[in-house]
C-alpha cells in the first residue's frame, strides 16, 4: 500500500499533552517497507527525522516543524518458550500495556510493576520506564532497529543500548527507530513487592506475609493498576505525560546539605550518588502539590506530573516548568531536569 504522507499536521493529535505545533510531514509506518519508504523520503528531502511512538513522552514546540515525523506502528507479539523463561518479542507499535496485559494473562513475571504506563513498545525502549522498583532494561534482551546512517535493520543487545535512568542510546543519539523488542520473561514466580506503595498494598497492618504474597502477575498488575488510578490523572480527560520532571540525582555532600535543613527528605542511594524526590520536594517544601497558572498545573495528587486542562500552546506548558525549575533552584540550588523529550 503507498505511504500516507500527511502534510502540516497537527501534533497535539499525536501527543498525550495536546499540544504543540505542526510537522511539515507526518508519516505512519506499519511495517519494514513502509519505513523504509518513509527515511527515503526525509533523506530525498533533506528533512530531520523525529520517530515518535504513542507520543506520551514528547513534547514539540509551537510553529512550525520543518521536519518529517515517522510514527512507528510495527504490530505484531510473538512467543517462543527457552527452557525456564518465554521470549516474547513485541512491534515498536504495539501499546505497552497490551504487552503488559499479554503477559500476565499468561502468569509470566517481568512486566507486571509497569503496567498502565501510557505510551507504546517503542517510546518504553527509548525511555528505560520504570516504576513500582523495576525498569524496562531489568526484562529488556534486544531491540530490533533501522540504523539511520548505515541505512540498515541491525539488533542491538541490551548492553549495547546504554540504559541509565529514563536514559538510552535512542534518547541522545537518534540515529535508530526502533522495530521490534524482545523481553525475556519468567514462568516462575517472582513477585517484586518491595517498593513502599506495594507493600502497602500487599500487606496492610496486622496481615501475615505469607498469606499475601502474590500467586500470579495479574495480582501484581491489578496493584499497580490501582495504584497508579488514584495517583494519576485520566489520558482522557487531561493533557499530560506522566512525570515531567527527573528524580535529581546529587552528590554526597548535596545530599548532606539538604538533609540538614529537611532531615524527613527521601532519597535512595544510586551508584555513590543520592537519588532525590521531586514530588517530595514540591509538595513538603515547595507546597505546590496542585499549582496552577492558566490552563497547566502541578496534579493534585502527584506534582511531579504537569497537566494541561485544554491549552493548545506548549509555550505554556514550557513557560510554566521553567518557573517551577527556578522556584526550586532558588530555594534548594538544585537543577531540576526533564524527563518529557521537548523537539
Ligand atoms: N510524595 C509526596 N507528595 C506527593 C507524592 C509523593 O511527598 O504528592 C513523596 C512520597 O513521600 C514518596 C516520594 O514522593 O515517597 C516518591 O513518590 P512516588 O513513589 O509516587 O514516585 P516518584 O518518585 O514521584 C517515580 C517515577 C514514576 C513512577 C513512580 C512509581 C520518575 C521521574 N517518576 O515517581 O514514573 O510511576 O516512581 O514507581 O522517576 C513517569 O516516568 O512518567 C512516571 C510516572
Amino acid at each position: 500500500m503507498a505511504l500516507n504522507i500527511k502534510e502540516n499536521e497537527e501534533l497535539s493529535l499525536h501527543t498525550t499533552f495536546k499540544a504543540g505545533g505542526e510537522v511539515l510531514f507526518f508519516i505512519e509506518a506499519f511495517s519494514k517497507e513502509d519505513l523504509i519508504e518513509a527515511v527515503s523520503f526525509a533523506q530525498k528531502k533533506d528533512l530531520e527525522i523525529v520517530a515518535l511512538g504513542g507520543g506520551s513522552n514528547t513534547l514539540f514546540k509551537d510553529g512550525l516543524h520543518n521536519r518529517v515525523v515517522i510514527k512507528v506502528s510495527i504490530p505484531g507479539i510473538e512467543e517462543k518458550e527457552v527452557g525456564e523463561n518465554v521470549e516474547i518479542k513485541a512491534g515498536s507499535g504495539v501499546s505497552w500495556d497490551k504487552l503488559v496485559s499479554f503477559s500476565t494473562k499468561k502468569n509470566l513475571w517481568g512486566l507486571e510493576n509497569l503496567s498502565s504506563i501510557p505510551g507504546s513498545v517503542g517510546g518504553a525502549c527509548v525511555q528505560n520506564i520504570g516504576a513500582y522498583g523495576a525498569e524496562l532494561k531489568d526484562t529488556l534482551k534486544e531491540v530490533f532497529v533501522f540504523d539511520l546512517k548505515n541505512k540498515n535493520f541491525t539488533t542491538l543487545q541490551k548492553e549495547e543500548c546504554e540504559y541509565g535512568y529514563r536514559e538510552s542510546i535512542f534518547k541522545n543519539k537518534k540515529g535508530y527507530l526502533i522495530l521490534e523488542a524482545t523481553f525475556l520473561l519468567k514462568k516462575n514466580p517472582s513477585p517484586k513487592i518491595e517498593y513502599k506503595d506495594l507493600q502497602k498494598f500487599f500487606l496492610p497492618a496486622g496481615r501475615q506475609v505469607k498469606d499475601l504474597v502474590p500467586q500470579t502477575s495479574e495480582e501484581v498488575r491489578e496493584a499497580v493498576i490501582s495504584i497508579r488510578a488514584k495517583k494519576f490523572p485520566s489520558l482522557k480527560d487531561y493533557g499530560t505525560a506522566g512525570s515531567y520532571f527527573k528524580n535529581p540525582i546529587v552528590d554526597m555532600a548535596t545530599y548532606e546539605r539538604l538533609l540538614k535543613e529537611y532531615p524527613d527528605m527521601p532519597a535512595h542511594e544510586s551508584e555513590g550518588e543520592m537519588k532525590l524526590s521531586t514530588a517530595w520536594i514540591l509538595d513538603k517544601v515547595l507546597n505546590l502539590k496542585g499549582y496552577s497558572e492558566g490552563q497547566i498545573s502541578l496534579w493534585k495528587d502527584q506534582p511531579l506530573v504537569v497537566v494541561n486542562d485544554g491549552s493548545k500552546s506548549s509555550e505554556e506548558i514550557i513557560l510554566f516548568t521553567e518557573k517551577i525549575k527556578k522556584i526550586v533552584f532558588d530555594k534548594l540550588k538544585i537543577n531540576l531536569e526533564e524527563e518529557v523529550i521537548i523537539i
